[in-house]
């Protein structure tokens, strides 16, 4: 039995093994299906009762910047996730994310010991400038996921768009990608460039970082 197990242990994962060869070609992967619809119904809700509750304040970049500063930067309101303190849709999303990081140790050798996720709103008209998601002199952020929680009628009219800046060959391409409900990107903190454009519809995610120690 003992035996059985240990050898479920290593079963392949199909989707998991899409993330880790799009990250090893291309520094991010898409991935459609991670969560299901009711899941990420059950997350939007439960960043809703936050919001309502008021318990979001707006995101700061470093410290002691100047908030006119900051607002030119990034417009969107955070709220810190606490795994200790999850709703059910909380401890789902935390369980699955936990499993995707034993698989990445267990293949990729990648020692993923910590991580951090906040739920973000983007009220209509802002948005997050250009930017490298690792702080200059802390670099433990090694891959960045988003899932966005939008309505299932999104459009890509809403704007809210996530480009990311690649490099291809030497030059420089863009890679748009519209923040679809349920919609997950992985990326590399310390290698990929991006903004989120403008939005004319407030915008919902869930937002972490994979760190090292
Ligand atoms: C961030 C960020 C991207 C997005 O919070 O650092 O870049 O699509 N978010 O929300
Ligand atoms: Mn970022």
């Amino acid at each position: 039995m003992e035996e059985l197990f240990e050898q479920l242990d290593f079963i392949e994962n199909p989707q998991y093994e899409q993330i880790i060869s799009d990250l090893m070609d291309q520094q991010y992967s898409i991935v459609e299906t991670f969560f299901t619809e009711e899941e990420v119904h059950a997350l939007r809700n439960s960043l809703l009762d936050n919001y309502k509750e008021d318990s979001f304040k707006k995101a700061a970049i470093g410290n002691k910047v100047n908030e006119n500063i900051i607002k030119s930067i990034r417009g969107d309101h955070i709220m810190w996730l606490d795994q200790n303190q999850a709703t059910p849709a909380e401890t789902m999303f935390f369980d699955k994310v936990n499993n995707l990081i034993s698989y990445l140790n267990r293949t990729c050798f990648l020692g993923i010991l910590q991580k951090e996720f906040h739920y973000a709103v983007y009220p209509t008209g802002t948005f997050y400038k250009r930017h490298l998601d690792t702080f200059q002199n802390d670099d433990r952020r090694k891959l960045s996921i988003v899932c966005y929680l939008n309505n299932e009628n999104w459009l890509p009219e809403n704007g809210g768009e996530l480009v990311l800046y690649l490099n291809e060959n030497g030059e420089e391409t863009e890679k748009v990608i519209y923040p679809f409900p349920g919609r997950m990107v992985i990326f590399e903190s310390q290698i990929i460039e991006h903004e989120v454009k403008p939005v004319n519809t407030r915008r919902l995610s869930i937002t972490g970082w994979l760190k090292t120690r």
